[in-house]
């Protein structure tokens, strides 16, 4: 079975790769002895016995950085052949090819849980190099003084973090590539990754503070990739991605492999590059050799600019005075079902949406990051954030966390005017 690279998305059952149960069950079973011994025998029996979805029961958040090394150093080699397997069986790819030498192990602890955690415990994306390349890696560290993650993630502790909509050259990844995520427990369609595989970079633009999407663009309703434990998802990562923001009450357990059939070449408009790369003949023959492929030697060509600018919902600009408690928002035949606009009063900016059940007002400003909600797609009553995909539901102002509600507004309609009730 063999994939056209381009374009791709696929989710692969566990015997679709040859060796891929037995390592997924290596991998588990690392994981419980890392446990045991970071945490005592008590801790990776309850762990065997929950399975790794109730890890956040038995760790830490400052515990997944250790936890990543002891699991990642020993599944290194394993983990590097079983994506040269993949280069080979699932992509067809005959030639020789590369592997990112740079291996995740993504642990999301449910929101409620990680958005307590210490400032100094680490992001739930963060991968290893190999060792012989760390000390090489710190010194091509470089800085982009526009790009500020803590404030596009108004202030969460790293741990609590999740990925806006991107595609992965705009964050150093290799323009080219290949990713395989792998579940590693079983993954939840509200913690999983979310894909909007209509939107490729010639659609949207790059926000250099978040290196995700700009605010501005219209995104389709979100498509969820729920994950059986052991299950692949095998995708082109220039297709619009991020993450859902993990509001189920388990952790989640990830792989992320990343394979490029030809030379890795970068963005140049991303102020850095994921440089370190093997060669799957390497790899296989037992040889652990990692390139150095410099960005700046590196560069693939400038991509052309998106094609179209960003079109925000409409904005009305409302006049409510000081005592008002109801402000007229114009005429309710101008807004058909799937419609939106954002009123703006002072400060306050408030969405104002027609779905089937009728108008819905509430907070523009989402309650997690305050991305602006009317980028979000909608289907039926519920409206998904742009930024960690919650969906919200439009009428009640409910999501699936009870961590996250919008602040809704009572919308009337009299003689054909809309009016806008301003006392939550
Ligand atoms: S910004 Fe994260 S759910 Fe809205
Ligand atoms: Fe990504």
């Amino acid at each position: 079975m063999t994939f056209s690279a381009r374009g791709l998305r696929r989710t692969l059952a566990p015997d679709a790769v040859p060796g891929a149960h037995a390592l997924h069950t290596r991998i588990v079973a690392k994981i419980v002895d890392a446990v045991g011994a970071m945490k005592g025998p008590a801790a990776a029996a309850s762990l065997r016995a929950s399975g790794l979805e109730a890890l956040h029961t038995v760790l830490d958040p400052l515990d997944v950085g250790p936890l990543r090394d002891r699991v990642l150093d020993c599944l290194r080699e394993d983990l590097l052949r079983f994506a040269a397997r993949i280069g080979r069986t699932v992509l067809g790819w005959h030639d020789d090819f590369y592997i990112d030498d740079y291996l995740i192990l993504r642990v999301n602890f449910p929101y409620a849980v990680a958005r307590a955690a210490d400032g100094a415990a680490e992001n739930p994306g963060i991968g290893r190099l190999s060792p012989s390349v760390r000390a090489a890696a710190a010194a091509r560290r470089v800085r982009d003084p526009r790009y500020d993650p803590r404030g596009y993630h108004r202030n969460h502790p790293p741990a609590a973090w999740a990925h806006g909509p991107h595609v992965d050259s705009w964050t150093g990844h290799s323009k080219d590539g290949i990713n395989v995520w792998w579940a590693i427990s079983d993954v939840p369609a509200d913690a999983g990754m979310v894909l909007y595989p209509s939107v490729t970079p010639t659609d949207v633009a790059c926000d250099p503070r978040s290196l995700y999407v700009r605010s501005g663009y219209a995104l389709p309703p979100p498509v969820f990739v729920p994950l059986a434990a052991g299950e692949l998802l095998v995708f082109d990562p220039e297709l619009l991605h991020g993450t859902h923001l993990n509001v189920s009450a388990q952790t989640r357990v990830a792989v992320s492999l990343r394979l490029n059939e030809r030379r890795p070449a970068f963005d140049p408009d991303c102020f850095y590059a994921r440089e370190f790369w093997r060669r799957a003949s390497d790899v296989v023959a037992g040889r652990g050799t990692v390139l150095h492929l410099k960005r700046e030697e590196h560069l693939a060509a400038r991509a052309s600019a998106p094609a179209r600018p960003p079109a925000a919902a409409p904005t009305v600009t409302v006049t409510a005075g000081d005592d008002a408690t109801a402000v007229a928002l114009g005429p309710a035949s101008l807004l058909a079902e799937g419609e939106r606009f954002t009123a703006a009063m002072g400060d306050r900016r408030v969405l104002v949406l027609r779905t089937p059940s009728g108008v819905h007002a509430f907070d523009a400003a989402c309650p997690h990051y305050g991305i602006d909600l009317s980028d979000g797609g909608a289907e039926g009553e519920t409206l998904a954030c742009p930024g960690c995909a919650v969906g919200f539901d439009v009428r009640t102002g409910g999501s699936s966390s009870p961590c996250l509600t919008l602040t809704t507004y009572p919308v009337r309609e009299a003689d054909g005017t809309l009016y806008l009730d301003l006392v939550p």
